[in-house]
């Protein structure tokens, strides 16, 4: 195992009503002028944001709106929130939404308190310091809810980027699982994707003696496997909602990441999707991620045979190990086929014509990307191309 530091910070409120209680939470966490930021319709339709403007009314604190934040959030929402904080004195941001609401709010945050471009955050300069941020998930998935990162795309070339640091931290977040009921299923399975994808980023490792995360991806994957389709058949089960819920945080938290190698390729890779395309994040790694498991197995086989028969159940043969490590990755891509994934370039409206657009924009030049294989322009080609 590496040496890490570990610093998570957030306050976590779970459960029915929680968001309720949101006002006294911003007091708590010391906002007194908040920046409401939000979606689309789902929670003006839902009545969400009027019961969270009633508890920070309740509670004294004065906003201001911005909503209208697209999935795929881009720089140009982010630029008109900055202006807006400054101007009016803004001291925390309410996010309410998913990934993209939160991941638009922490941009912000980092852009209130700094006097540049915030678009430097997303290409190299670490936060160091932020407005503090509370969130009230709608959508269980990118785990922006505990993460240190955000992903923004900027519409001056498409460029879908992320930025890091431990002030990206939200102070709080409130997970009502109730509130993901009205979830379609198409985005309940492309979050259920993204949080595992969140999980294998991190499984697939070269770092030895890591038993312990090892066994904690494990059990996030097997719950994963087991609530995924109740919650997609049932989209009112309480207990699958919210162990779904939960799921995804601990998936990205990087609680099962810490002290050892992670990979991200795959991630990289559909981001190019998501910002040509403009696809949902998870339907993009449900496409990729089979295809690069497909080219880099080779390199650990024992490691594919293990997620084989730890996660997936399938029996172990010690003689061809390679066929139970086959055997892991064709059952990952049956099950998101049963979720109602797509699995390949056609399905998401990816051209196979656009690949050498795709390996362009993500500027490798002589770099890698990954780490569990390091993976050169003319790897990330093939493995697009075994997507189509
Ligand atoms: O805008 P509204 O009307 O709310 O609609 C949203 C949106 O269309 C809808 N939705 C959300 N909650 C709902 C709901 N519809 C009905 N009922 C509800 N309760 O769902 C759609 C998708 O929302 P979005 O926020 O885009 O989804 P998600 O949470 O998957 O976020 C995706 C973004 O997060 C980034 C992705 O790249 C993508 O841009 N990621 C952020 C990460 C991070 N900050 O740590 C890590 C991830 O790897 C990921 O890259
Ligand atoms: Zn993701």
């Amino acid at each position: 195992m590496n040496n890490f530091n570990f610093y998570s910070p957030t306050y976590f409120v779970f459960g029915k009503g929680r968001e309720n209680e949101a006002g006294k939470y911003v007091k708590r966490f010391g906002g007194t002028k908040v920046l409401l930021h939000f979606g689309g319709n789902s929670a003006i339709k839902s009545g969400l944001l009027d019961r969270v403007k009633k508890s920070l009314t309740q509670e004294g604190i004065s906003f201001v709106e911005l909503g209208g934040v697209l999935p795929n959030p881009r720089s140009g929402l982010v630029y008109k929130g900055i202006e807006i904080c400054k101007n009016e004195g803004v001291d925390f941001i309410l996010a309410v939404g998913g990934g993209s609401v939160i991941d638009s709010a922490k941009a912000i945050a980092a852009g209130a308190l700094y006097d540049g471009d915030f678009w430097d955050f997303y290409t190299g300069k670490k936060v160091e310091k932020a407005l503090p941020v509370g969130t009230i998930l709608t959508i269980a998935a990118a785990g922006s809810e505990g993460s240190s990162s955000s992903v923004i795309t900027h519409e001056n070339g498409l460029l879908k980027r992320s930025a890091e640091g431990n002030a990206l931290r939200p102070v709080f977040s409130i997970l009502n699982p109730e509130l993901t009921f009205t979830l379609p299923a198409y985005q309940t399975a492309c979050g259920i994707t993204d949080m595992m994808a969140h999980v294998m980023e991190r499984y697939f490792t070269n770092t030895r003696e890591v038993e312990i995360t090892d066994r904690l991806c494990e059990g996030i994957l097997l719950t994963i496997i087991k609530e995924a389709p109740v919650a997609i058949a049932e989209p009112t089960n309480y207990g699958a909602r919210a162990n779904i819920m939960w799921a995804g945080m601990v998936a990205h938290n990087d609680i099962c990441g810490v002290g050892r190698e992670q990979d991200w390729a795959t991630h990289q890779m559909e981001h190019e999707l998501s910002a040509l395309y403009d696809v949902a994040h998870g339907a993009g790694l449900a496409v990729m991620f089979p295809a690069w498991m497909k080219y880099v197995m080779n390199h650990d086989i024992m490691r594919f045979a293990q997620f084989a028969v730890r996660v997936w159940g399938c029996e172990m043969d010690f003689q061809h190990p390679e066929i139970t490590a086959k055997e892991g990755i064709a059952k990952f891509e049956q099950f998101l086929i049963s979720i109602g994934m797509p699995i390949r370039f056609a399905q998401l409206g990816a051209k196979a014509e656009d690949i050498p657009t795709l390996v362009k924009n993500m500027r490798l030049g002589n770099c890698t990307v990954g780490s569990f294989v390091k993976l050169t322009e003319k790897d990330v080609a093939e493995i697009y191309k075994l997507a189509v």
